[in-house]
């Protein structure tokens, strides 16, 4: 369980890696409200990283930190971007699920339940995604396309980073 812990662990960094690499791109290419929406979701992966950290330091197990992958560095549009943020976040979803299978076999309780947070947020950033997609398809479909990703950039600009609370929340 430990190990599978530790990977998942590695697996919440590179997910942040990548987040920010959009960030990167989307600031480069003038999107600032996209870059601000990336830049977001790179923090609520420092903290989903962080809580497997405390997680396994609690239960008096040893973090292992692994290198990190690099990211992508470039992407053919913001479209593409949140396609591969969605391919992503269904990947990690289904990490999680093993996790979970895990536990259960293991009759691991403890980690069972810490893990249930992590299943109810997958479900949440999947649907940003999917919510987001369907936006970007709307703007891509209609007339003056770049007038509709100018507001949409304005909506994802509003997006603000909430820290969890400490432990457990
Ligand atoms: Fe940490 Fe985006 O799941």
């Amino acid at each position: 369980m430990l190990e599978a812990l530790n990977s998942q662990l590695n697996k919440e960094l590179y997910s942040a890696y990548l987040y920010l690499a959009m960030s990167a791109h989307s600031t480069r290419i003038g999107l600032k409200g996209f870059a601000n929406w990336f830049l977001v979701q790179y923090q609520e992966e420092q903290t989903h990283a962080m809580k497997i950290y405390d997680y396994i330091n609690d239960q008096g197990g040893q973090v292992k930190l692994a290198a990190i992958e690099q990211p992508p560095t470039e992407f053919e549009s913001p479209q593409e971007m949140f396609e591969k943020t969605l391919e992503h976040e269904r990947f990690i979803t289904r990490s999680i699920n093993e996790l979970v299978d895990l536990a259960i076999a293991e009759k691991d309780h403890a980690t069972n339940i810490f893990l249930q947070w992590f299943v109810t947020e997958q479900i949440e950033e999947e649907g940003n995604d999917n919510e987001i997609i369907s936006k970007l398809k709307l703007v891509g479909e209609g007339e003056g396309g770049g007038n509709g990703l100018l507001m949409l950039d304005k909506e994802l600009a509003a997006r603000v980073f909430t820290p969890p609370a400490p432990r457990g929340g």
